[in-house]
């Protein structure tokens, strides 16, 4: 498991114990990744060869220390290699970014609401004069962090400058009427495996759990449920958590979450979604393991038919 911080960070532990109950499984530093190209590319991890892993998982795998985009081509490195590696880098990198994630939903025919990106002011103006009630988010953010409702008026056209100046760029997403609730499923495996209703504390229409919203389990069927998972496909994610909303004109997804906290559907349904993972990441790394046999064997002219 790929963590910057294996002690205070709580997912960290939570899937490094889940693991450990199927198989040895250690924590790795991401700073401590290291490369060195001959005429392939060997990794090493935690000072081992990288090939002693059957898997990697990323759970808080970007570190606070060494370089990011090192790290990033590393990991690609791996998966060139044929490792298993949850989350896969570019998918993991594609759920950062909400503007990405917008561009992948709607490619794949999925309901998103209309969003827009621009870097000027003129652009952002008419961004927002076509979308009318928006969200203002950071592209990159996360918890509901420096969301801001934005209408098409002097003060949002204000806010979109003020984020213009301080981020370069700015990412707009259509407002739709949740009336402060929405639906977290978390899907591992291309399944959906746990889902809750979040409800906003009164007042506030963000309903991160980070934002003290309020959470109970959820039945997920039919269609929020293909949605939920078609939207962690589109994006190539392992493990996703997919926030989807109905503003009255059915189910459509906010984002989708690469990196999710499972704090939240733990409590609401007392499943533990590290269980599900280690269970996904076990099943990838033995079906490595496996192709790997056959095709020794298939070398070895072992096999017949
Ligand atoms: N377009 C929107 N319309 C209405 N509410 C939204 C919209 N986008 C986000 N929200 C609310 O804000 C919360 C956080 O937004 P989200 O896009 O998930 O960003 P974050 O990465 O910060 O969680 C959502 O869970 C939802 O409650
Ligand atoms: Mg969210």
């Amino acid at each position: 498991m790929v963590t910057a911080w294996p002690e205070e960070d709580w997912h960290s532990q939570r899937l490094l114990e889940a693991l450990g109950r199927r198989g040895a499984a250690s924590a790795v530093d991401p700073a401590s990744l290291s490369a060195f190209v001959e005429e392939g590319v060997d990794v090493r991890a935690g000072g081992e060869p990288a090939g002693r892993f059957d898997a990697f998982v990323l759970v808080r795998g970007l570190g606070r220390a060494g370089d990011p985009d090192v790290q990033f081509e590393i990991y690609r490195a791996l998966e060139e290699s044929g490792a298993v590696v949850v989350n896969a880098i570019d998918a993991l990198l594609a759920a950062q970014d909400k503007f990405r994630t917008t561009c992948l939903l709607a490619r794949a025919g999925l309901p998103t609401p209309r969003a827009a990106v621009a870097q000027r002011p003129e652009e952002a103006d008419a961004a927002l004069e076509a979308l009318g009630d928006a969200v203002l988010k950071p592209v990159t953010g996360s918890l509901g962090e420096g969301l801001l409702r934005v209408r098409d008026d002097a003060a949002g056209r204000e806010a979109l400058r003020e984020r213009l100046a301080r981020d370069g760029a700015v990412y707009l997403q259509e407002f739709v009427p949740t009336g402060g609730t929405d639906l977290r499923l978390f899907v591992v495996g291309g399944a959906v495996v746990g889902a809750m209703e979040r409800v906003a504390p009164p007042g506030e229409w963000r309903t991160n759990v980070a934002q003290g919203a309020r959470v109970r389990a959820y039945e997920a069927a039919g269609e929020v449920r293909a949605v939920a998972e078609s939207a962690a496909a589109a994006l190539g994610l392992d493990y996703a958590g997919v926030d989807l909303a109905d503003g009255g004109e059915g189910m459509t997804v906010l984002e989708v979450n690469g990196n999710p906290s499972w704090r939240g559907i733990l409590e609401a349904t007392g499943q533990d979604m590290a269980e599900r993972i280690a269970d996904h990441v076990l099943a990838r790394a033995t079906c490595r393991l496996r192709r790997g046999v056959k095709s020794k064997l298939q070398e070895t002219g072992a096999t017949h038919g």
